[in-house]
């Protein structure tokens, strides 16, 4: 069984690289297009100032809370931090607690030639995120992707050579015309390179994308059901347990940085447009930093605080936390939501009696997984 980060003191760091070569057309995160003339040494200075702002204001106290007196994960993602200079993550890192941490890169395959792994793992990076998508040339030219198939299995090989030894590979499925047999192809061919961790997402198609101005035509619903079913078989067969939705994991190869996210916990954000979640006393805030990266380069130090509103604490904890497979311990609702379990004793009673959740954990069944929105709408009224 895969335990949820169950440390409530445990701390993370999200650090936000705000640009890629281009923009990919079914992607919402926070990116832009890199431009000539970007100076990367401008955005490190801002991520210093940022940091040292929330260190100064809640940061180092929030940090003397955790059991370790660290930051316990660190996860530079983007955008396509793998742009990023190695030297600069070592710069940042340099002022950062982190003993211990499992750190986090994300990285585009099609910039594995601007820098070297071994500079990266000299900086201290100890984790790969590698955005493969698919293994399939056609589909990553649909997918608007800068590389091509051998370019991810080339970095792969690239990241071992360097001595990375924790590695997660990003696949996407429900691909435009996507078969059955091509997806589990992808599969297959991400099983073979041997990661530690694959993410499997559905492609779903985000509202004002460049997918969602001129929609592809995906896979009809009986094709999706029969890629999800037989690719869920295929990791469980070769060992990639499935501890969260689209998370799948070699023993003791779960991310922590995730794991943080969906256990409710804390975690500090920096960098343009990135989200943190602070509990200081009984209050529960939400941090965010301008989207724009010239906003967030002019003024990288003001800090917008949010309070999650007691009424909105138990559907953002259900919304993670059953995400799990595993879920997490009714304790924990208690701690990180500081609301009683007995707020939702009764609608949870009711999803027990419909099979929908345990009754030991606060973690849903195989059915209740199958039927996660219809599960959360009742915390919604809860
Ligand atoms: C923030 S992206 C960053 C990774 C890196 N920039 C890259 O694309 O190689 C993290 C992952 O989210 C997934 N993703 C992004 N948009 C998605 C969408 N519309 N549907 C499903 N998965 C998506 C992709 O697998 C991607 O690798
Ligand atoms: S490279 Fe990643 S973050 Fe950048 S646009 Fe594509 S999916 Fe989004």
């Amino acid at each position: 069984m895969i335990e949820a980060h169950s440390d409530t003191s445990a701390l993370g760091l999200y650090v936000h690289f705000p640009w890629c070569i281009k923009k990919c057309p079914y992607c919402d995160f926070n990116s832009h297009p890199l431009k000539a003339g970007t100076d990367q040494a401008v955005y490190l200075d801002a991520l210093l100032g940022d940091w040292r702002q929330q260190y100064g204001s809640f940061g180092k106290a929030r940090i003397a809370q955790t059991n370790t007196g660290q930051i316990e994960s660190i996860f530079f993602g983007g955008g396509t931090p793998s742009l990023f200079k190695p030297q600069h993550l070592a710069r940042l890192l340099e002022e950062v607690p982190h003993q211990g941490a499992e750190i986090t890169l994300e990285v585009n395959p099609g910039t594995a030639e601007y820098h070297r792994f071994e500079d990266y793992q000299d900086a201290g990076i100890n984790r790969l995120s590698i955005g493969a998508q698919s293994f399939s040339n056609a589909q990553l030219a649909r997918l608007g992707r800068v590389h091509q198939r051998d370019e991810t299995i080339s970095a792969v090989a690239k990241a071992r050579q360097a001595g990375f030894s924790n590695i997660n590979l990003d696949i996407m499925w429900g691909l435009p015309g996507q078969s059955v047999a091509e997806a589990l192809q992808d599969l297959r061919q991400a099983i073979q390179l041997q990661p530690q961790h694959i993410s499997w997402y559905q492609l779903t198609i985000e509202p004002k994308t460049e997918f969602a101005g001129r929609p592809p035509i995906l896979p009809v619903d009986r094709v999706l059901q029969e890629i999800e079913q037989a690719g869920l078989a295929l990791l469980a067969e070769a060992g990639f347990q499935r501890y969260e939705v689209s998370a799948f994991a070699r023993t003791g190869y779960q991310c922590q940085h995730n794991l943080v996210y969906w256990s409710f916990g804390d975690y500090m954000g920096i960098g343009a447009g990135a989200h943190g979640k602070i509990t200081q006393g009984p209050k529960i805030y939400r941090t965010q930093r301008p989207s724009q990266p010239r906003l967030y380069q002019q003024d990288s130090q003001t800090t917008k605080l949010t309070e999650i509103p007691q009424t909105q604490r138990t559907i953002e904890f259900m919304m993670n936390a059953l995400r799990l497979l595993d879920g997490v311990t009714q304790q924990s609702f208690a701690e990180r939501t500081q609301l009683p379990w007995q707020s939702v004793s009764q609608v949870w009673q009711e999803l027990v009696d419909l099979e929908l959740v345990r009754h030991d954990r606060c973690a849903t069944t195989a059915l209740g997984l199958r039927y996660l929105d219809s599960v959360l709408e009742r915390f919604l009224e809860a």
